[in-house]
């Protein structure tokens, strides 16, 4: 039957499409542009959703699909996935051939394979008759979790195998490593710190987390990639006999296979393979820990078989752990841009795996207060490839004598202002709004859509107008004008004027808006706009005292005290003044407040049970006279209303002094208005 021409076209797309993604995730190697492809990518998605009749489950259009997965079910391994027992030396490897030699009955040399050691995430993929049909981790070697949906994420999996080179398997369980590139890893903890994430430790780990997200778009998001070096079941025509003739086996099925792996003819290969790689790893866009040796004769191999998980025919040889230790100098505090305080390790130079450490992080109070961290202590510093390397604690038998902890500045080492470590967080951030490390991030949000939306300032020309002085704290905004803005690089005549009217426009957005703009911890776009409504002026939030905020619904003391601390700070008390100045709305239409009654403004707790009034009656009587009632006892309960049993709310009360009443209480309560 002759095929339709759109479904040659699909065809023709999905060769197209698959074609250029090997070339660009397996063979490094791209032919055309991201435009091109995407163009491509573009036509087949519109095809198959005019005809969904020619979507295969192999198209490149299904990569990333499906509902996020609530857990992952098990994933058993047809053949179990061996781990490897390590050699930490030469003398260790030496052991391993000759042991080898010994098993085996053999006089000469042995040919082995060098592959490198990478850190990742062994992942085990299922193809039957050339689709990818399933994948899974490693799990404890017999059984892993499922996760096909994510391995179809990774671009350099490949969801169906080629046949140019070699006949397709009918069966295939493809091992490799899943992993993330160090370039990769340092793009998402950039953007992790932008966002205000903790930081990954490693690119493994980074890895693994990306492989068990239950959403497949997250994995996707993550940027993995794959290296294949082994199978488990195969069922081929003419499957490969050695561990170099698989790698080129893989590799032709359209497989990324390590470049740097290659088949030595004995043991002394072997070393200087070793040595060239503990040399050259920091070089590589990816982490190594070592090497792996491989028997290379697959019939040797199954001859050699196994001890419990390790096999017998292979071994990692392990790089040394890039450890040392040196002296804590002195703790230095740089301020981020969001205002972030970082402690930093000042150390005695000491080299470390190939290169020279004199600093390292120290992350925040917690971890040095946790590790008992002392200046003029002796510490154990660790370098894990591109991560900046961290003081991992004292060595606490080389302490001499009685050296003060340590804890970090209470003012701003960059402007003078109070730091600020809300309870129950890690970090400690500076609050001056116009605190010169914080200059540019406050600006690019103080212009953004949500806050006074300033079309036209991004970025870019955040940082430029930063960086040049132009604007030191956001009220120099409203005094910019034409011939300033023309001195900026990159800057024309009408994308000035565009911005200065943008300026303009954003003068009455509003104190909800400005607010949030404002930059003040704790106050999303949606506290800011209850602050507004309740308070109506700045004039008057700056005066509020954190009581007066607590009756703001929502308001918790946390986002009260971080009001308070905002507003007292010189610096932004001058900013506001000269933002006002320049004519910039700071007010807001006052909502109505809470409904006026004797028990206005007023919250109870009820607890226990009333001798006359349900609970329901007791409710209803409160609110009607303007009060609120709350299911927990706080700081910000007014009376608490007990009746007989009246359990740990009581005692909560007790504790906290708050004012506790019974029935005939509340109703004196009631009428005394
Ligand atoms: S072979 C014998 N080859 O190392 C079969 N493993 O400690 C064992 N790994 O779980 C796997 N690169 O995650 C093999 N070229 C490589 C490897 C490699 C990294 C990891 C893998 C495995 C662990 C064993």
């Amino acid at each position: 039957m002759a095929l339709k021409a759109y479904e040659r076209r699909a065809h023709d797309l999905r060769r197209r499409i698959d074609d250029a993604n090997y070339r660009y995730h397996v063979l490094d190697d791209p032919q055309i542009s991201d435009q091109d492809y995407d163009a491509l990518l573009r036509e087949l998605i519109d095809l198959e959703e005019a005809h969904p009749d020619v979507r295969t489950p192999d198209s490149p259009t299904q990569r990333v699909g499906g509902t996020p997965a609530a857990g992952f079910p098990p994933y058993v391994h047809a053949r179990p996935m061996l781990s490897l027992a390590n050699a930490f030396d030469e003398d260790e490897l030496l052991a391993f051939d000759a042991r080898v030699h010994k098993l085996a009955g053999i006089d000469g040399d042995i040919a082995y394979t060098c592959e490198l050691k990478i850190d990742g995430l062994a992942v085990s993929l299922r193809y039957d008759v050339g689709r990818l049909s399933a994948g899974g981790t490693r799990g404890d070697g017999s059984t892993g979790e499922e996760v096909t949906a994510n391995l179809r994420a990774i671009k350099a999996i490949p969801l169906a195998l080629r046949d140019a080179e070699v006949a397709l398997p009918r069966h295939i369980d493809v091992r490799g490593e899943a992993y993330m590139r160090k370039s990769d890893f340092a793009r998402l903890n950039a953007d992790r710190e932008a966002r205000e994430l903790a930081p990954f430790a490693n690119p493994r780990n980074a890895a693994a987390g990306g492989i068990r997200q239950l959403d497949p778009k997250m994995t996707a998001e993550r940027a993995l990639s794959f290296y294949a070096y082994a199978v488990g079941e195969i069922d081929a025509p003419n499957p490969p006999q050695t561990q170099s003739a698989l790698l080129a086996y893989l590799r032709a099925l359209g497989f990324r296979v390590n470049e740097h792996a290659h088949g030595v003819p004995s043991i002394r290969d072997v070393l200087a393979f070793a040595q060239e790689w503990e040399a050259k790893r920091d070089a590589l866009d990816y982490e190594i820990d070592g090497i792996v040796i491989k028997v290379d004769d697959l019939v040797l191999q199954a001859r050699l078989g196994t001890v419990g998980k390790d096999p017998r025919w292979a071994i990692a040889y392990k790089f040394r752990a890039r450890e040392a230790r040196t002296k804590l100098l002195d703790i230095t505090v740089s301020v981020g841009r969001t205002g972030v305080l970082n402690p930093n390790a000042v150390l005695e130079p000491v080299h470390i795996g190939g290169t020279t450490v004199s600093n390292a992080t120290l992350h925040n109070q917690d971890y040095i207060r946790t590790n008992d961290i002392r200046v003029g202590d002796v510490v154990t510093v660790i370098r894990a490839g591109d991560v900046i390397p961290r003081v991992v604690g004292p060595v606490l038998e080389l302490r001499e004598g009685d050296l003060p902890e340590y804890t970090l500045p209470t003012v701003c080492p960059v402007c003078g202002s109070d730091v600020d470590r809300p309870e129950g967080e890690a970090l400690s951030r500076c609050t001056n709004a116009t605190c010169p490390a914080q200059r540019r991030e406050r600006l690019r949000h103080f212009c953004s859509r949500g806050a006074m939306d300033i079309e036209g300032i991004g970025d870019q020309l955040s940082a430029a107008l930063v960086d040049t002085e132009t604007v030191r704290d956001v009220s120099d905004l409203y005094h910019l004008d034409l011939e300033k803005l023309l001195t900026l690089p990159r800057m024309a005549e009408k994308s000035a004027s565009n911005v200065l009217a943008a300026i303009e426009r954003s003068k009455s957005r509003g104190l909800a808006r400005l607010l949030f703009g404002l930059g003040i911890r704790m106050v999303g776009a949606q506290n800011a706009a209850i602050l507004a409504g309740d308070l109506g002026s700045i004039t008057a939030l700056a005066a509020a005292t954190e009581e007066e905020l607590l009756r703001s619904e929502g308001i918790g003391e946390q986002i009260a005290r971080s009001v308070v601390l905002f507003f007292a700070q010189e610096p932004n008390r001058a900013m506001i003044e000269r933002l006002a100045a320049a004519g910039v709305d700071v007010t807001a239409p006052l909502r109505p407040r809470e409904p006026v009654g004797v028990l206005a403004g007023k919250t109870l707790v009820l607890t226990g049970t009333l001798p006359t009034l349900t609970r329901d009656e007791a409710k209803d009587l409160i609110v009607a006279a303007g009060g609120k009632v709350s299911g927990s006892v706080s700081k910000k309960t007014d009376y608490v209303v007990a009746g007989d049993d009246a359990g740990s709310k009581l005692e909560k009360a007790e504790s906290l002094g708050i004012a506790i009443i019974d029935e005939a209480g509340l109703q004196a309560l009631l009428t005394a208005g």
